[in-house]
């Protein structure tokens, strides 16, 4: 089935006309998207039964939803921004990405692959640009001497509130707590549980605990 549904433009956006180029192949598939703001939205599935789901009050520009497979879930939270472009992409089977209300995307790229494998995000996250969120590697590692595979796919679990700056990498079975910030460049390889760190560089590591942030610019030379 293809399908592509053209809206009237909508301030947010910004441009004349919004288009969500839907390509659905297979069946029992579901697309429920409560009238996001959209720009250059494309949905493409090739495989049953999976459900992706936008709920209200989201703002999606140039994104990019691709599922190759069965029984995949895809479910953005209410009042989700992603601003500037992002890439979905769902391979296997009954892989999950979920992302929680009000959370904020730059640029990213979030990847599942491997069956039953999830990338969870909590709520009121804040995403810079040029992102690498997987679950997966993708291609195999295996022992010489014994042919098995040494590194499966493993869940990524961002709590709510985390703050990811840019250009980071965000490796298979990575868990970051709530409150916490991944300083630009990152490379996280490893979880970290406390609440309220600082993770930074290559692998990354905890450079400051017992912290939170804020979005808004508070103007410390101003403060008593
Ligand atoms: C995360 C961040 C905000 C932390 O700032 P901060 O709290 O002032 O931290 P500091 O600069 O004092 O650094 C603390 C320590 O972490 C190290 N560090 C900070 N950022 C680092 C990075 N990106 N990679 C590696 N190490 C880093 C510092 O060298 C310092 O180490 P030291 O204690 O051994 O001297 C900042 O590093 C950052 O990433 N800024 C970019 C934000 C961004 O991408 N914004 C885009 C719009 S969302």
């Amino acid at each position: 089935m293809l399908r592509m549904i053209r809206r009237g433009c909508r301030a947010l956006c910004g441009a004349s006309c919004h288009t969500i180029d839907q390509r659905i192949n297979g069946t029992g598939n579901t697309v429920q998207l409560a009238n996001p703001e959209s720009k250059n939205v494309k949905i493409a599935i090739t495989g049953d039964n999976n459900r992706v789901t936008v709920e209200p009050d989201c703002v999606l520009k140039n994104v990019s939803i691709s599922i190759q497979g069965n029984g995949h879930v895809c479910h953005i939270g209410k009042g989700c921004i992603f601003e500037e472009y992002a890439e979905l992409c769902m391979e296997d089977q009954d892989g999950r990405i979920e992302i929680g209300d009000r959370s904020y995307f730059g640029s990213v790229k979030l990847s599942t692959a491997e069956p039953g494998s999830s990338i969870r995000i909590g709520q009121a996250c804040l995403f810079a640009y040029d992102i690498d969120v997987r679950c997966s590697d993708a291609h195999s590692i295996l022992d010489a001497s014994t042919g098995k595979r040494i590194n499966p796919a493993r869940d990524v679990n961002i709590a709510d509130h985390v703050w990811v700056a840019a250009h980071c990498i965000i490796l298979k079975g990575v868990s970051i707590a709530t409150h916490s910030v991944v300083a630009a460049g990152s490379v996280v390889t490893k979880s970290f549980e406390d609440d309220g760190v600082v993770i930074a560089g290559n692998p990354g590591r905890v450079v400051r605990e017992n912290i939170t942030w804020d979005a808004k610019r508070i103007i410390a030379r101003d403060s008593p």
